[in-house]
């Protein structure tokens, strides 16, 4: 009966328009944002520095990198420094700067043996010569490597990377390039600093706390969340796992009420 409404209104799934994205092919998140919360608190619970916190993040990080391709992810975006953390006591900052060249430089041969390439995402041309620097070599390094991707969110924000998607585009505009009625969602993708990749299948966040905080606020509209209370220093492999057990058990609707065959 159904079938017949359809039929008789002009609906039917051939002609109704696609939902926003295809989703991930059956089975697990192909790409996968962490937002690596709790580094502060868990260091202070043992009486050491945040610092040290963000110190045993690198290594979480690292057990998540390594499982990843194991679990079919085919993207990891790790958000390493917001564009709002610059507010930070300076001390802090400044070692969190010191990481990611330790990691960038540090990194690249395991990442090499491992097949992962490093791709930054933010306003990586604002962050110091040497961070800029750093990451562009890592980038270069790892250019070739096809199992992962390991996408640094490094001076990100959501609203940073939409204000430099519009400009962008004016700028196309201006130039007579595009015209404003070919702006849509697709010209919009093809200009985030995620063009390419693959859609945002998976967020996590971790050490409890329920909110975005500015990450990927175009690419997480479909995505799944899930939220656990470890804090990331304590992340390993079985909590990643975990995570991609649960994601395939939700049923990902898209907007719409039929359900995706999994
Ligand atoms: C949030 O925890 C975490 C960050 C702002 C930094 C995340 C960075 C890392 C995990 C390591 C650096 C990564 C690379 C690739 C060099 P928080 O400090 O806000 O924790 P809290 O909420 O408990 O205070």
């Amino acid at each position: 009966m159904l079938e017949n409404l359809r039929r008789l209104v002009g609906l039917n799934h051939e002609s109704a328009p696609a939902p926003a994205k295809v989703p991930a092919p059956a089975g697990g998140p192909r790409h996968v944002g962490v937002i690596m919360d709790g580094n502060g608190r868990w260091a202070q619970r043992r009486g050491l520095p945040r610092t040290a916190g963000h110190k045993a993040g690198v290594e979480a990080l690292r057990a998540v990198v390594k499982a990843c391709p194991d679990l079919g992810i085919e993207v990891l975006t790790a958000y390493a420094f917001s564009t709002e953390n610059w507010t930070r006591p300076k001390d802090e900052v400044d070692f969190l700067m010191y990481l990611i060249v330790e990691y960038c430089r540090r990194e690249v041969n395991t990442l090499n043996e491992n097949g992962v390439r490093i791709n930054a995402i933010g306003r990586i041309d604002e962050l110091p010569a040497l961070q800029r620097d750093e990451i562009y070599q890592a980038m270069e390094k790892t250019r070739h490597n096809t199992r992962l991707v390991l996408n640094l969110a490094v001076n990100y924000g959501g609203h940073a990377e939409l204000v430099d998607t519009m400009r962008a585009i004016a700028a196309e505009v201006a130039a007579g390039k595009v015209r404003p009625e070919e702006i849509n969602e697709d010209l919009i993708r093809t200009h985030l600093y995620t063009a390419g990749l693959p859609e945002l299948d998976l967020v996590i966040r971790t050490a409890g706390e329920m909110r975005l905080s500015n990450f990927m606020l175009w690419q997480a509209s479909y995505s799944e969340f899930w939220v656990t209370d470890v804090a990331w220093p304590d992340v390993t492999r079985e909590v990643l796992e975990q995570a991609v057990l649960e994601y395939k058990r939700r049923d990902r609707r898209f907007g719409t009420v039929l359900q995706q065959s999994r």
